[in-house]
């Protein structure tokens, strides 16, 4: 393990919590970068996955005593937990009826951490039953993500994995675009941010943040700048021709067949693509 982990205040909670806890070495730096600016604040903090309590007690060490700690896990047992002051709800996450309940219930929160079954239908219920409850500058966090990768037990990768249905919420985040024309949904409306960490994705809600986007200018003059993204290939051409045949003529065919080849899309995508694909294997495993 990293030395400095063991300095973070939320490692020195997690080892000296009450109850048995697994966590994965990398997660406490994450936790610090994510958390750290809710300490002593009245926040709701649930966490999906109780097991024993041990993560229970590290996060109302962390927080503090303003924060309400509520815990959700599918086995009964963990009701035990309440007697230590926490909050515990009885039921499945990928359950949405007990969602409906739970939010009827517990009203708004500002951060929810699902370390529940870990399966895709599990944590894309997360997601998905709890994005309308949580308060603007508020987290949704899953870990456990590498199992979106895992064949055994998670079926992974697949389709409908966890890391696909994230990237797709990356893709509707680009909705806020208008070159783009699309109508914005919840997740458009609501998610401001996603972060992906080694098995921790971070989705930041704040629906301040999400509007349809719009261009603007200040007030200075536009001199002499133009756009000079479809000159790289065209221009080396273009001198290799001026070189051979001297200048062109404007209106000569040989001009214009070039500006139509090489200055718009066509064989430039393929250029393009090569290098792309290139690259692309070369960080592929
Ligand atoms: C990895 S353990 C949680 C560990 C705990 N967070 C800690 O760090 O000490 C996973 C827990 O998720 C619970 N779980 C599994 N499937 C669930 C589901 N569908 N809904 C709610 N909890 C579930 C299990 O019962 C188990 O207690």
């Amino acid at each position: 393990m990293n030395k400095d982990t063991k300095k973070l205040p939320i490692y020195k909670f997690f080892n000296s919590s009450k109850k048995y806890s697994i966590k994965w070495s990398s997660y406490f730096q994450v936790y610090e970068k994510i958390f750290s600016s809710y300490r002593n604040k009245k926040i709701k903090f649930v966490e999906i996955g109780v097991a024993n309590g041990g993560s229970l007690f590290m996060w109302k060490n962390y927080f503090g005593k303003k924060a309400k700690i509520i815990g959700v896990d599918l086995n009964p047992k963990a009701k035990n937990l309440e007697k230590y002051g926490f909050k515990i709800y009885t039921g499945s996450q990928s359950d949405k009826n007990f969602w409906k309940k739970f939010y009827k219930k517990e009203g708004k929160i500002d951060l929810i951490l699902d370390d529940g079954g870990h399966k895709n239908l599990q944590q894309i219920s997360t997601v998905h039953f709890s994005l309308a409850h949580v308060n603007d500058g508020g987290k949704i966090v899953i870990e456990d993500t590498s199992t979106s990768y895992l064949k055994k037990e998670f079926n992974n990768p697949s389709k409908y994995s966890f890391i696909n249905f994230a990237k797709n919420i990356v893709d509707i985040i680009h909705y806020r675009s208008p070159l783009l024309g699309k109508n914005l949904n919840l997740y458009a409306k609501k998610i401001h941010l996603v972060e992906f960490f080694e098995s921790i994705t971070v989705f930041s809600i704040d629906s301040k943040k999400c509007w349809m986007n719009q261009e603007i200018s200040n007030k200075a003059k536009n001199e002499w700048a133009a756009d000079f993204r479809y000159n790289e290939y065209f221009g080396q051409i273009k001198n290799k021709l001026n070189k051979k045949y001297g200048r062109l003529n404007k209106r000569s065919f040989l001009r214009r067949l070039i500006r139509k080849l090489f200055y718009r899309n066509f064989l430039f995508n393929i250029f393009d693509n090569i290098k792309i694909r290139k690259i692309f294997k070369k960080i592929q495993n």
